[in-house]
This record gives structure tokens, C-alpha cells and sequence, in this order.
């Protein structure tokens, strides 16, 4: 028998590879995007509380009724959008499953979905699995801005999603509400869905907020819009997340969700519902939180030789490393680095169809304790 592969051009992630090789050399993994300290205590306690209390069984197929007003109030109060917890909200086993289900649902063989590169490892396999192509925007390589004439350029009868990711994973990119405004206008006559993966969206810093598609009546009549809870709650391991969107999308979301895993984890949904309801303010307080973090890894480059902009969002910096190794390529120097120096990174080509030729990036994660910001610091300033 002939094994032939859905996916012949898939092998290991990006993030398995570099985990695994600052695993070998014991360099620190400023590679995959997670964090190294804990959740918070009540949200452990919480879990461990709903275990004990029996809550170890199938729930609700869209998700634990208590979690999902918790988010309906959360949007309300961020985005003024007074989303149905019953009718648009549904609950999944990680924002990667929510994204997998609205591209299963909306795209059908032969139809184009438009994303932007860089762009997230995930979506392209969704749509290859769905039948569907992938049209590859390059985002303006400087400040990974959208040129709204090259999407325009791209529009063709066959487009049937567009993906957008904002706060931007890898770049910190944020889109603005006239990027929104550009796009609405852009789509309006035509039939296309919009899927908005906003896993990042309460790590948004200088005092920037961040624009969300929820907060865009227009758009979201056409939109799934994704969250993940593990990034908000330092919980990446829960793989739990959301999909929010109009009851009629919902509804076929639904039917694609149920049988992909029925429902998520029972215990975390109810412990991410109470503390969702005891510390509203987490999700305020994380802007600085995380800027911290951005300050103090900034701070310390100084004194290195990698180039930057301090990132505006997300837990990731980018690191210019052309006046150290101009020789390398990116996927060579993240190589070079963990191995030689001690320090796991992503190169950046890796989220590229067609990666630019100048172009000497590489992304590390700042989402880590102080000490281990100090030590990647120290690391990277002696080479
Ligand atoms: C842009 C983006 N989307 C989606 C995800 C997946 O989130 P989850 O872990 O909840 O599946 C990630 C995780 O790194 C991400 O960076």
C-alpha cells in the first residue's frame, strides 16, 4: 500500500526543532512562545478545586455556560460588542482548534484564502487539509505593515477568507482602525469571510490599545474572531481557547467543532471562569506586565550588537543580527546561536512563503522570568 501524504511538505515545526536542540545543548529556550513561571496560584487552586468537585466529565459541546459569559462580559466591556455567550461564543481546546474548525468550515475546494507573511504556522495546513490555496501577502518588511493595495491586487473570485493576525506573531505588528476601515471597504461587496486570530490581544504596549475585530460592527458580521486563554492566563499547556462570531457562522462553526473534539477540557473551563470573575483586572494589568519584560530584555541589549525596535505587542522581540554574522542565514544563525552560544531562537523565513533576500531577523520570547532575561541578556551581549 502507498502511503500519500495530505501534507508533503510538512515535517517537524520551527518550535519542536529549536526546543529540541536547546534541549541537547542545554541553551536557554527563548525559542517556543511560552512562558517559564507558573500560572497564577487561584487559577491552580481553582482547577484543583473543580477536580476534587467532580467536574472531570464532557461538557456543554460550545462550552462551560459560566466561562462563556465570562468572555461575552469581557468583550462587552473591552470592544462594546454585546456578543450572545449562548449563540456566539464557543469555547475550544486551544485557539489552534478554533482556527482549524473556521477554516474547515468556511473553505471549500479550490477557493483562495489570503494571509499574511510573515504568518502563523498553522493556517496554511488548515487550508491545504480543507482543499483550499493559500494567496501569500508580504507584510512591508521594515515595519510589517499591510499594503492594502497588494491585498487589493489579490482579490480574486476565488477568495473566500482572509486571515488576519493582530497583535502580530512573529513581528508585534499591530493592525489600526483604519487598517480595519481599508479592509471593510475592500470586502464589502464581495463574499468573504474574515478569520481574525487575536490570541495576543491584551498584550498591546505604550499605551496603544488594541484593535480589535470584535470592536468593528461591519467586519464582525463576517467574522470568527480567536482568542486563547493560555496566552492571557500564563496557562499555554491548558490548551483552551475561544471563537467568537455571529450566530449564523456560529452555528456552522459548531457543527465542524463537534466532531473535530465535541468539547474542551471541564475542569480548566470552570477555573478559568472563576478567576475570569474574581481578577477582571488581570487582563488590564497585563500590558505592563509584559512591558516590563520587553523594558528589561531591551535594556540589556543595549549592550549587544543585535539591532531593534522594541516590540509593540505580543511576548516577542525581534533581533537583528546582521552586524554579528552577515554570513548566515537565519535558519543557520538560530543554529548557530543555540548551539555555540547558548540561546534558542526562531528564525524568521521559517513564517514565509518567499522570505525577503536582505532580510536578518531572528524572534526570541520575552514572556520569562527576571532571572532568565538577565542570563539570555549576559548571553547575547558577549557575542
Ligand atoms: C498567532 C498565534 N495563533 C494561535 C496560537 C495558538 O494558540 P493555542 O496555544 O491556544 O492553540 C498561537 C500560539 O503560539 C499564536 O502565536
Amino acid at each position: 500500500m502507498q502511503l500519500q501524504s495530505k501534507l508533503p511538505h510538512v515535517g517537524l515545526t520551527i518550535f519542536t526543532q529549536m526546543s529540541q536542540l536547546a534541549d541537547v545543548h542545554g541553551a536557554l529556550n527563548l525559542s517556543q512562545g511560552f512562558p517559564d513561571f507558573d500560572a497564577p496560584e487561584a487559577l491552580k487552586e481553582a482547577l484543583q478545586r473543580h477536580v476534587q468537585a467532580g467536574h472531570n466529565q464532557y461538557g456543554a459541546m460550545a462550552g462551560v455556560p459560566a466561562l462563556r459569559e465570562q468572555v461575552a462580559s469581557k468583550i462587552a466591556r473591552l470592544y462594546r460588542n454585546p456578543v450572545c455567550a449562548e449563540q456566539e461564543i464557543t469555547i475550544t481546546p486551544g485557539a489552534t482548534q478554533a482556527l482549524f474548525c473556521a477554516i474547515q468550515t468556511l473553505v471549500r475546494a479550490g477557493d483562495e484564502v489570503i494571509v499574511f507573511d510573515p504568518s502563523y504556522d498553522s493556517y496554511e495546513p488548515a487550508v491545504t487539509l480543507a482543499g483550499g490555496r493559500c494567496v501569500h501577502i508580504a507584510l512591508n518588511s521594515v515595519d510589517f505593515s499591510v499594503d492594502w493595495q497588494k491585498f487589493a491586487d489579490a482579490l480574486t473570485e476565488r477568495t473566500r477568507l482572509v486571515i488576519i493576525n493582530s497583535p502580530h506573531n512573529p513581528s508585534g505588528a499591530v493592525l489600526q482602525r483604519a487598517d480595519l476601515q481599508q479592509l471593510a471597504d475592500l470586502i464589502r461587496a464581495r463574499d468573504i469571510y474574515l478569520l481574525s486570530d487575536e490570541v495576543y490581544e491584551h498584550l498591546v504596549f505604550d499605551g496603544q490599545s488594541h484593535c480589535s475585530v470584535l470592536a468593528h460592527e461591519e467586519l464582525y458580521q463576517r467574522a470568527c474572531v480567536v482568542s486563547s486563554f493560555g496566552k492571557t492566563y500564563h496557562v499555554t499547556g491548558w490548551k483552551t481557547g475561544y471563537m467568537v462570531a455571529p450566530p449564523k457562522l456560529t452555528a456552522e462553526l459548531r457543527k465542524v467543532h463537534q466532531y473535530v473534539s465535541f468539547c474542551a477540557v471541564t475542569p480548566m473551563q470552570h477555573a478559568l471562569a472563576d478567576f475570569m470573575q474574581a481578577q477582571p483586572e488581570h487582563v488590564d494589568q497585563l500590558p505592563a506586565f509584559y512591558q516590563r519584560k520587553r523594558d528589561q530584555l531591551c535594556r540589556t541589549l543595549e549592550n549587544s550588537r543585535f539591532t531593534y525596535v522594541a516590540t509593540a505587542s505580543t511576548y516577542f522581540q525581534l533581533l537583528d543580527y546582521r552586524a554579528i554574522r552577515d554570513d548566515l542565514n537565519d535558519v543557520d544563525m538560530a543554529h548557530w546561536l543555540t548551539t555555540e552560544h547558548g540561546v534558542a531562537s526562531i528564525p524568521l523565513s521559517v513564517f514565509y512563503q518567499q522570505p525577503p533576500a536582505d532580510q536578518y531577523l531572528l524572534r526570541v520570547c520575552f514572556a520569562k522570568r527576571e532571572d532568565t532575561l538577565t542570563l539570555a541578556g549576559e548571553k547575547l551581549c558577549v557575542i
